[in-house]
């Protein structure tokens, strides 16, 4: 597993990761994933990316997406098993999380799902330029307080990074259930030249678009109360 030390006290020019990375301890079964089944599904990003990122996939893929923060996985599990000819990255620092991704590869014998257990940041960095179709990031954690915001990881740094890896024409999809990130990601991606949000009426950013899978955060916001947005941009320029 490839996991990289940050530290919350790194200059803001540099990015760390604010998260968690361990939680409940995990049941044997699990950890018996996290050891075998893991290290043959982790990108290795001590290494140098291949040239083309479908070839992280075996066989090739068509085209290869990318989920930051998978959290309990099941919108990239649904994914992936929608979409068996394209190539899945999931990235999670949150080791539970990523137990349970692995545990459903192995209950539906997933083949295109390949993972990063660290921060986005150094992932994206590590990709070579315009090989994604799309990134989807789904409920970020959403540092409510202001003097938090800087940990958002919607960020222009970010933005550029995402950018750097979309293929023109590719997508960033963002779903948050507190207005204020989906205003700030709304600001962000708009001072972007490099983005153009989709939207044309209001059930555009409303509904999810169709196909897409709930996940626990997203059920957790409804149960609250909270409505969330679903924005979609494309890579422009
Ligand atoms: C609020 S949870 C949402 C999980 C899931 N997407 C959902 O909707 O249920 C946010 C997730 O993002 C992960 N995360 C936070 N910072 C990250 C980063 N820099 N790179 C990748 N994942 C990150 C956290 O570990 C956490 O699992």
């Amino acid at each position: 597993m490839s996991e990289r030390k940050s530290s919350p006290d790194r200059d803001d020019s540099e990015r760390a990761f604010f998260g968690r990375r361990k939680g409940h301890k995990l049941r044997q079964h699990q950890a018996g994933l996290i050891e075998q089944l893991l290290p043959h599904l982790a990108l290795d990003i001590d290494g140098e990316a291949p040239a083309d990122a479908r070839d992280i996939f075996d066989p090739a893929a068509d085209d290869v997406r990318l989920e930051i923060g998978f959290g309990g996985g099941e919108h990239l599990a649904a994914e992936a098993q929608n979409f068996p000819a394209t190539g899945f990255i999931g990235c999670e620092p949150y080791v539970n999380g990523m137990a349970k991704i692995l545990a459903q590869i192995e209950a539906a014998n997933i083949g295109n799902i390949r993972l990063f257990a660290g921060d986005a940041a150094e992932l994206l960095a590590w990709l070579p330029k315009e090989s994604l179709s799309r990134i989807d990031l789904i409920h970020p954690d959403p540092w409510p307080k202001r003097r938090h915001w800087k940990r958002r990881f919607v960020q222009d740094r970010t933005i550029a990074a995402m950018a750097r890896v979309l293929k023109r024409g590719g997508e960033f999809r963002f779903v948050c259930d507190i207005d204020d990130y989906c205003a700030w990601t709304l600001s962000h991606l708009a001072r972007s030249q490099d983005f153009v949000w989709l939207a044309e009426r209001a059930d555009d950013f409303r509904l999810p678009w169709p196909g897409y899978t709930m996940t626990r955060y997203g059920r957790k916001a409804a149960r609250e109360g909270r409505k969330a947005a679903y924005l979609r941009f494309r890579r422009v320029g």
